[in-house]
């Protein structure tokens, strides 16, 4: 993300600013500040319980700022609900009207068949898009440390290529060499149609659970495809960090719980709900994700385990009171 956003700054040597639609995920952030720019933090809102993107404050922003003086837009696509994918054809329409470039950081959704649609339409809907990044972990099973850019202009590719200064190490690719050639195109793709079944399966399931619990799927099927969130309303903030340990300890590693209020400093700027993408959510939750890779007995296994964490601390609440 830096390399990319570095390489844009030069086209643009009398920019300074990026609009970045806000995701709680640091290296993203990072990468703005890293490369000495000016993050302005563009809020989420609240749309039928799931995040969506302030397309209009990034109109507002534009005009107050003046196009020249921002370097890009960062829009994401794969995050953990309830934040959804951004609006990627709208936020290319805004740059292609403004002239302002657009860098998509899409860290794991060329699994998902939903962000990789949304992004060719924004394309084919004549919206800009200057550089596309994801990881190689998040989308093609292989150790962390790797990344792809894509670009549809050879030119960008080109500028991107010759700004790298040196020689990257070659176990990314070599990692993405031996995985792609074991699974085969038909082995990928096969994964990406399981995935998907098992993300609805999953979701179905889980709002079934939420219904009999009185709690609530905080995210949409629509426009979070990959991960969603589950609130927690019945439990205190002691036994949600408790939830999130115990799950850990039964070797459920991916689910996150997010405790409202938390609060997060990044070099100098303050996140209110840090982790929730957003200042103003309702309830604390977890979040899991239908991530490549997931077998129909992850499910089974999940909601098991969740299911009896969760009745024996809400035994705990009632009995605490
Ligand atoms: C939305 C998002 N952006 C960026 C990253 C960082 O990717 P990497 O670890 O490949 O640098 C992640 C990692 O989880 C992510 O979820």
């Amino acid at each position: 993300m830096t390399l990319c956003l570095l390489t844009l700054k030069k086209q643009r040597p009398h920019s300074r600013y990026v609009l970045w639609s806000r995701i709680d995920q640091k290296s993203c952030f990072k990468s703005i500040l890293t490369a000495n720019l000016e993050p302005i933090i563009i809020e989420q809102i609240e749309h039928n319980q799931y995040l969506q993107t302030n397309v209009n404050e990034f109109e507002k922003q534009i005009q107050q700022l003046k196009p020249d003086e921002i370097c890009c837009i960062i829009s994401t696509t794969s995050c953990f609900a309830p934040r959804a994918i951004d609006n990627i054809q709208d936020l290319s329409q805004l740059c292609q009207t403004y002239s302002i470039p657009h860098l998509i950081n899409n860290a794991y959704g060329l699994q998902s068949t939903k962000i990789i649609h949304e992004i060719e339409q924004a394309k084919r809907s004549n919206g800009r898009i200057d550089y596309i990044v994801q990881s190689t972990d998040k989308n093609f099973l292989v150790p962390v440390g790797g990344s792809i850019v894509l670009t549809y202009d050879s030119q960008l590719f080109d500028q991107l290529a010759h700004a790298y200064p040196g020689r990257a190490s070659i176990t990314p690719t070599t990692d993405m060499f031996i995985t792609l050639l074991s699974m085969g195109k038909k082995g990928l793709l096969d994964l990406t149609r399981k995935r998907k079944v098992l993300f609805h399966r999953f979701y179905d399931k889980l709002s079934q659970w939420a219904n009999e619990n009185n709690e609530c799927i905080l995210s949409s099927k629509q426009f979070s495809p990959i991960s969603i969130a589950i609130s927690l309303k019945h439990l205190s903030n002691d036994h949600l960090t408790e939830l999130g340990s115990m799950l850990f300890t039964r070797r459920i590693s991916g689910a996150r719980v997010i405790k409202l209020g938390a609060k997060q400093t990044i070099d100098t700027y303050e996140f209110i709900n840090y982790g929730a993408h957003s200042s103003n959510i309702q309830y604390s939750y977890v979040t899991v994700a239908a991530a490549i890779g997931i077998e129909e007995d992850d499910i089974e296994i999940f909601m098991k385990k969740f299911d009896n964490v969760y009745q024996k601390l809400r035994r705990n609440e009632n009995s605490d009171d």
